[in-house]
């Protein structure tokens, strides 16, 4: 058999569309960002980004079905992601995605966008299969897991207040560098010393595998405001990569206790920060010292993208796992579908 899904993403600030045939054929991967228009305002205007995915979605679609070389009727189902997201974002998505099934009378499916990270790693990595730990690191959520079977999610650690990607868009917005911030600390890190400023690493005492960043963002922001005060320079690079080492410190140190702890031999790391140099390496370089096998997305798979969205839809379709035509968006959806959510 050969399932051939169109996938679309819209929960944020890009507009995407993919066809993938059996969850690990990418046939076509579009995605039209709009960072440009964003970083004129430091961050993602959810107006902005409703408007701008209604005047994209249908030429996404339409060139997402033409590179792969299909219409629309050769489809076997058409797969959205429906939360977490922006609401008038997630929207535009989820009824494109219910006027083109009900249009063509193909199933619909629901994709949860961590669920449709995590499964980033399955085109590119044909060998990767469950049981495996996934490590998501994106821009709203933090989070450790058992996959012990397709779709199914038993958290092990997530963050008690901000994400790993939110830290970083923070402090950048902090450091004056402009949105998005990650790839513009990795790229400024690169000059700076990691051991120059030792911020916090901190530590739950009842949960050693969840996170929290919102300490390490205000003691970024105290040792500026402190420098200022006292009339010293600031150098930013060092800044950086002193933050930049602090986060992959604190993720890198509870994936490996998550690995050791639990026996885990493979370890696949999703999500926009996931894109972070310095992390993959860290992260790369303790799973070789400990025999892990360990998986990333390559950079495009890492941030939003709808193929990531077709991957994961697979695993539904297969198991029949339809959406109705009442389908809404749900923007705090977590990741959930574990045996102990
Ligand atoms: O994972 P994502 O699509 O967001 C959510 O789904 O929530 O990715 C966006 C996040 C942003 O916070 C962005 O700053 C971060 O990923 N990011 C990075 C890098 N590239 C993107 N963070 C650190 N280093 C990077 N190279
Ligand atoms: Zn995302």
């Amino acid at each position: 058999m050969n399932v051939k899904i169109l996938a679309i993403e819209s929960s944020c600030d890009e507009t995407a569309a993919s066809v993938v045939e059996n969850g690990r054929r990418i046939c076509s991967n579009v995605i039209n960002s709009q960072i440009d228009i964003h970083k004129l305002y430091g961050g993602v205007v959810p107006e902005i980004a409703s408007r701008r995915h209604i005047e994209n979605i249908n030429p996404v679609i339409r060139l997402a079905l033409k590179e792969a070389g299909y219409t629309l009727e050769d489809m076997d189902a058409v797969a959205v992601t429906y939360g977490p997201g922006l609401v008038g974002a997630l929207l535009v998505g989820v009824a494109t995605a219910k006027a083109l099934a009900f249009s063509a009378g193909k199933p619909l499916i629901a994709v949860n966008h961590i669920e449709g990270h995590i499964s980033a790693n399955f085109p590119e990595n044909p060998d990767l299969e469950p049981p495996f730990a996934a490590l998501v690191v994106s821009g709203g959520h933090t989070y450790l897991a058992n996959v012990p079977e397709y779709g199914c999610y038993d958290i092990i650690g997530k963050t008690r207040d901000d994400a790993a990607g939110e830290a970083f868009d923070k402090v950048a917005r902090a450091l004056d560098l402009g949105y998005p911030g990650g790839p513009k600390i990795d790229a400024l890190a690169k000059e700076g010393n990691p051991e120059a400023i030792d911020f916090p690493r901190a530590s739950i005492a009842d949960a050693p595998m969840d996170f929290s960043f919102s300490g390490l963002k205000s003691a970024v922001l105290n040792y500026m405001n402190s420098r200022k005060l006292k009339g010293e320079a600031i150098n930013k690079a060092d800044i950086a990569a002193s933050f930049q080492a602090a986060v992959t410190d604190a993720i890198c140190s509870r994936a490996m206790l998550m690995c050791e702890e639990r026996n885990i031999k493979k370890l696949a790391m999703a999500g926009g920060v996931a894109a972070n140099s310095a992390l993959r390496k860290q992260i790369e370089n303790e799973c070789k010292k400990r025999g892990i096998a360990f998986y990333c997305p390559s950079f495009i798979m890492c941030t939003d993208n709808a193929a990531m969205i077709g991957a994961a839809a697979y695993h539904k379709y297969m198991k029949k796992d339809f959406a109705g035509y009442d389908l809404n968006a749900v923007p705090g959806l977590g990741l959930t579908g574990g045996k102990k959510n």
